[in-house]
């Protein structure tokens, strides 16, 4: 079958959707959806229903395989070429530069990151008995993690792509308060609320020790029952901390707001706008950015500048689009611990971000695209006024093959 070109695939508002027409990507997160896949012909109402009750509001639909629309609607070369033109405008503010070289936080950042896993994975198991959950673990665990971020985020950042399949709950909860901690402090928050937003993430998903192994592990698509069960581990989550002592507002905000959605269309409440707190929406884009870029059994990992270019669409709808823009500058364009490709046609991991200049981080030279082998690793700051190379664009690790683990944990 000859591969649809973006030029045959149009974006149209959710409503405008008619049977006939043949989804080529549903444009929402995959657990996001109960459809057991991201491409399908629309046969019927009860579909258009099914979708519209999801809260998704644009949809890509193929033109070669379906009905197109009557109204005019920009292709999906159009829309990532939209999204690449915002993504450049977004310059990063001026941010606090790192008080400590990489070098020495790196494995400060690793021994924590490790022991910040455990404690998750023992906090999880912990509630699944019934037991309550230790807070005087928890709070000095946060209080290193905004150390060690503040002294430099680069250092704990990238440590979170990295998940294995069963472990991923507790690890994607880490992954989200070490993103969180750095989101508020790009923010320029106060180190006491950071805090209390920082313990709120490491405990969103909390509710989830209430949903079975077999479905948060299922290595493949969840029944709609399921789905329901899936979705219920936010209320759970918020049952859990009220019967926690010491837990702040902010905290319940984090965790119990994560999935709501900025036009009224998440759960469990369907708040809207404003109604959902500044830490509630930070812990939605958060949540998104780590689900998107986490490899799973079932689907590759998003590579960090594509899942920025997602939050960047779907602030139209689901996030406040200030917020977003934020986040983007705080994380860069090329995220630490994503891989890119340089006009030398040398491929390279992010090291560290260079705060004034979020095009030209330093990176880490390993791999010739040319020649695809790997090459002598270098590393090279690109924001040196002689260094000749630059980056032209990002790469999937998955398409070279190359194992971000050796690289981000190991080197
Ligand atoms: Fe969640």
């Amino acid at each position: 079958m000859t591969p649809t070109l973006p030029s045959q695939v149009k974006k149209i508002p959710a409503d405008q959707l008619r049977p006939g027409m043949y989804i080529h990507d549903l444009n929402c997160g995959w657990m996001d959806h109960p459809f057991v896949s991201n491409r399908f012909a629309v046969d019927d109402q009860e579909t258009l229903d099914k979708i519209r009750k999801l809260g998704i509001r644009e949809i890509y639909i193929d033109v070669t395989l379906g009905l197109d629309v009557s109204e005019d609607a920009p292709t999906a070369e159009e829309v990532r070429r939209d999204i690449q033109a915002r993504m450049a405008d977004i310059v990063n503010q001026p941010e606090s530069p790192a008080s400590v070289p990489l070098a020495t936080e790196r494995t400060r950042a690793k021994k924590l990151h490790n022991e910040a896993n455990q404690i998750a994975r023992h906090m999880l198991q912990d509630v699944r008995l019934g037991k309550q959950i230790e807070m005087e673990q928890i709070n000095p665990l946060v209080e290193n993690m905004i150390d060690s971020i503040f002294r430099n985020p680069d250092a704990l950042l990238p440590l979170g792509r990295l998940k294995e399949h069963d472990n991923y709950t507790f690890q994607h909860s880490v992954s989200v308060c070490a993103l969180m901690i750095a989101f508020a402090r790009g923010l320029g928050l106060e180190r006491s609320i950071i805090k209390e937003i920082a313990i709120g993430a490491l405990l969103h998903d909390v509710g989830k020790a209430k949903v079975p192994d077999a479905i948060l592990n299922k290595p493949a698509k969840l029944t709609e029952a399921e789905f329901a069960k899936m979705q219920s581990h936010v209320v759970q989550s918020i049952i859990i901390l009220q019967h926690t002592p010491g837990i702040s507002q902010i905290a319940l905000d984090v965790a119990g707001q994560h999935h709501e959605r900025y036009d009224g269309t998440g759960y469990p409440n369907q708040l809207k706008g404003e109604e959902i707190s500044l830490y509630g929406q930070m812990g939605a884009i958060v949540d998104v950015y780590d689900a998107l870029t986490s490899e799973r059994v079932y689907k590759k990992g998003m590579p960090p500048t594509e899942a920025l270019g997602k939050l960047l669409e779907w602030s139209k709808y689901h996030f406040e689009p200030e917020l977003v823009r934020k986040y983007i500058r705080m994380v860069g364009i090329y995220p630490t611990g994503s891989l890119v490709r340089l006009e030398s046609g040398k491929l390279a991991i992010v090291l560290e971000q260079s705060r004034d200049k979020p095009t030209q981080p330093k990176v880490w030279i390993m791999y010739s695209s040319k020649s695809n082998v790997y090459v002598k690793p270098e590393e090279v700051d690109l924001s040196r006024p002689n260094c000749q190379d630059r980056i032209v664009g990002h790469e999937d690790y998955a398409d070279w093959e190359i194992d971000p683990y050796r690289w981000i944990k190991d080197e």
